[in-house]
């Protein structure tokens, strides 16, 4: 493992294999009466946020308090960022203080490889989401979350996803979520197609390693899962196309289109979910509608980042005897 974690296409198919796997351990703790663990006690770590965020903030943050770590919560909104101070000047506040990781999210692509390569603090970087780059914590979850349900909790360890289909749907063009999904699923070995309108497909997509599809109905029945994606406004800066009911129409997941699925078949979001654009209320309150379950594996993902950053030699969780029964 590197000491950074900026791209899921930094992860080799082991670590990759490593995380799910720390992650599974961690998920044990989860089950637990008291879910924290002493692991990170004593060092402290900064989530830096210059984005809107929901879960992937309290993710980040539940995962470290169940480390035991301390934790110090930064959002550029109320801070001396809306006075115009830089990143550079911002790290070096917090290097100043002594933090041991930097989780950081910024709507400039590359400012978390600028952070762990500038010199400027010694932390680990954890990138939780940079522009329209990458968001390599939310591929892990996203995986670890298709190992489950296709594979198994237990029958899971120590695999990868070889030979799972998974088709991603919406606006791939803004989505670091798509990014870093195609990256790691295809070191994991999964076949992935991507669906969207031409307009919001990516320039230069051939020379990433996965199909590109316009029809959604005829992938969905060759699909283990099937991964709805936010139309992105914030980042839109002209039309990409007529009308949200004819996204909807051609793009969205209804109860129609989800009966195209094969039966096994997981639909999953990484949220924030816009019902009745990309998926209808009824897919996504339906059983087969992982967005949930996604959440909740985050904490066990970060935590296992976390841990193989920061955690040293000491072995994650140690279960008492009567647990190992
Ligand atoms: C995504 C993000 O912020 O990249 N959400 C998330 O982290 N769970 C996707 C989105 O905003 O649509």
């Amino acid at each position: 493992m590197q000491r950074h974690l900026i791209s899921a296409a930094d992860l080799t198919r082991d670590d990759a294999v490593l995380i799910l796997d720390t992650a599974e351990e961690m998920a044990r703790v989860a089950d637990r009466p008291i879910k924290k663990l002493p692991t990170l006690r004593g060092r402290t770590i900064v989530n830096l946020f210059f984005e809107d965020s929901t879960r992937t903030r309290i993710s980040f943050e539940a995962a470290e308090k169940r480390l035991s770590a301390d934790v110090i919560n930064f959002s550029a909104k109320g801070s001396s960022v809306s006075k115009g101070e830089s990143l550079k000047d911002t790290a070096q506040t917090l290097e100043a203080m002594g933090v041991d990781a930097v989780v950081i999210r910024h709507g400039a692509s590359g400012a978390p490889y600028r952070l762990a390569n500038s010199g400027w603090i010694d932390a680990a970087v954890i990138n939780a989401g940079d522009g329209t780059h990458q968001h390599p914590t939310q591929a892990l979850l996203d995986a670890f979350t298709m190992r489950r349900r296709l594979i198994g909790r237990d029958a899971g360890l120590g695999q990868d996803l070889s030979g799972k289909r998974i088709t991603v749907v919406g606006d791939v063009l803004h989505s670091r979520v798509a990014r870093s999904n195609v990256d790691l699923l295809h070191t994991l070995g999964a076949e992935v197609t991507l669906v969207a309108p031409p307009t919001l497909v990516p320039v230069g997509v051939d020379s990433w390693p996965c199909a590109v599809s316009y029809d959604l109905d005829s992938t969905l029945p060759k699909s283990d899962a099937v991964m709805m994606l936010r139309v992105q406004r914030e980042r839109m800066n002209a039309a990409f196309f007529p009308t949200e009911r004819e996204y909807s129409r051609r793009y969205g997941l209804d109860g129609d289109r989800m009966a195209r699925l094969p039966e096994h078949a997981i639909v999953m979001h990484p949220g924030p979910m816009v019902r009745g654009m990309e998926i209808t209320a009824e897919v996504a309150d339906s059983g087969r509608c992982t967005a949930v379950e996604q959440v909740a594996n985050g904490v066990s993902i970060r935590m296992a980042v976390l841990y193989l950053l920061l955690g040293g030699n000491e072995p994650a969780v140690t279960h008492s005897r009567t647990e190992e029964k």
